[in-house]
């Protein structure tokens, strides 16, 4: 079996997707482990309702304790999966996974990447500027913000009319179409 960590911090939408996607096809892979910062998350709840287990993660140990590394191995996860996950990721836990986790990013990185771009704010920032087409990125994590190799990107169009929240509403569409099939690519390659 490959065992998957979804590491989240919000409504978890992407995670319920990932879980779907797993529990409905005949595949060696799971979702074994729920990671999130945020007792009011949403994701908590899902990760409940599909009786999967969590891990609630205090900021000092994961940035300067043990980093959660002992719970990681002991559950031993094969991939870690960045799933609207806001900490940036501590240097010891991407060398203890190398090649192993991956994030999803609402934009057509390089472009709206780095600190501080994350969920409305990446919207927001590709509105204001008058793109014409977004899009998502799936990529490794290294230890820089938003900038490990890319694996995959898919676009779509923006109208005149798109806000923040209708683009949202767009690359919510790209995400779940796409990230669960990418991570198993990822498993069985
Ligand atoms: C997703 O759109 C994901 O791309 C974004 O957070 C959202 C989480 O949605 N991630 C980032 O902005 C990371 N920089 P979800 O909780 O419904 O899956």
């Amino acid at each position: 079996m490959k065992r998957i960590a979804i590491f989240a911090s919000g409504t978890g939408s992407n995670a319920l997707k990932i879980i779907q996607h797993f529990s409905a096809i005949e595949t060696p892979i799971e979702v074994a482990l729920i990671v999130c910062n945020n007792a009011q998350a949403g994701v908590l709840q899902i990760a409940a309702t599909h009786q999967i287990p969590t891990l609630l993660i205090n900021k000092d140990i994961f940035f300067k304790g043990h980093h959660y590394l002992p719970q990681l191995q002991q559950m031993q996860i094969d991939l870690i999966v960045l799933a609207g996950f806001l900490w940036k990721i501590p240097p010891k836990i991407i060398e203890a996974y190398p090649n192993k986790m991956i994030n999803i990013h609402p934009a057509l990185l390089p472009k709206y990447g780095g600190k501080g771009m994350y969920g409305n704010n990446v919207h927001e920032a590709v509105i204001a500027n008058k793109e014409t087409e977004s899009g998502i990125t799936i990529h490794y994590v290294n230890e820089h913000y938003d900038e490990g190799k890319i694996i995959f990107q898919a676009k779509c169009a923006i109208t005149a009319d798109d806000t923040p929240s209708t683009l949202a509403n767009k690359i919510h569409v790209l995400e779940h179409l796409h990230f669960a099939t990418i991570i198993e690519k990822q498993l069985t390659a």
